[in-house]
């Protein structure tokens, strides 16, 4: 085994409230793209940037061209749980780990097992209407045409927090608490550019901080322990005990 990895090791065997704080790069090992890196969603050509269609703004005023991008390109119904989902999962059922702060919105952690989960972002498998508020699942959003609504005749909306929109506060207010109870956060997976997230990380108050990401992040001169890899491949070599 590797240093590094024999060093996360230990740490995890030393711990009992570990928290992991994830992104887009945790599913990249299960077949969904990233946003930020060299193939990530946000370099591939469309007619306006993603962060404009996935705003506020957008799915109000071209809502037909907005769904149009969420059917193609952030629903991944086939998706599975990669390495890193399943060895979380089984951290927690162990009672080493209490939560899994995440900001994407597949849903592939609690796929995996997982219970305490902080969708920071949402979820693509909860809709509901915004008029009547009745919920829908994905099916819904993936089977209709155009624009999905509801009987009442109101916009069925994915619950994922776009652009302009604020995060749930119990959502956050839950993750910040165990992010400030943890005594190992592994951070994960992600660019650590979009706030209010990424700030979120700055509750931390344990002595070991892990960042496990393919590519250096503004958090990496403050980690205790970086691994430029991929977290599928280092968390499967990780024994829970
Ligand atoms: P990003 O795409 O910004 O960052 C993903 C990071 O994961 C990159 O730094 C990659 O190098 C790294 N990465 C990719 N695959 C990896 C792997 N297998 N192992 C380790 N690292 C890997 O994604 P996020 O930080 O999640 O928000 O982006 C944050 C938010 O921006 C998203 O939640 C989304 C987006 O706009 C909304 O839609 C509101």
């Amino acid at each position: 085994m590797e240093e590094a990895i024999q060093t996360l090791q230990q740490w995890v065997d030393e711990s009992q409230h570990i928290v992991f704080f994830g992104g887009a790069g945790v599913s990249t090992e299960s077949g969904i793209p990233d946003f930020r890196s060299v193939d990530g969603l946000y370099h591939q050509q469309y007619s306006q940037p993603p962060e404009t269609i996935l705003s506020h703004t957008y799915f109000e005023r071209h809502t037909e061209e907005f769904f149009r991008f969420y059917r193609n390109k952030m629903l991944f119904p086939d998706a599975q749980p990669n390495n890193a989902h399943r060895k979380l999962a089984e951290l927690e059922q162990a009672g080493k780990l209490t939560a899994v702060v995440t900001q994407n919105i597949d849903g592939l952690h609690q796929k995996a097992g997982s219970q305490c989960v902080y969708e920071l972002h949402g979820a693509v498998s909860r809709n509901y209407c915004t008029r009547c508020h009745r919920f829908y699942p994905m099916d819904a959003v993936m089977q209709s045409e155009a624009v999905p609504h509801c009987d009442c005749g109101g916009i069925i909306k994915p619950d994922v927090v776009l652009y302009e929109e604020c995060l749930d506060n119990a959502t956050v207010d839950g993750a910040v608490r165990a992010i400030a109870q943890a005594d190992l956060l592994i951070v994960a997976g992600t660019s650590l550019v979009v706030y209010p997230a990424a700030g979120l990380i700055n509750y931390y108050r344990g002595r070991r901080l892990v960042l496990i990401n393919l590519e250096p992040t503004s958090a990496d001169a403050r980690a205790d322990l970086v691994l430029h890899d991929k977290v599928g491949r280092v968390l499967e070599q990780l024994q829970v005990r």
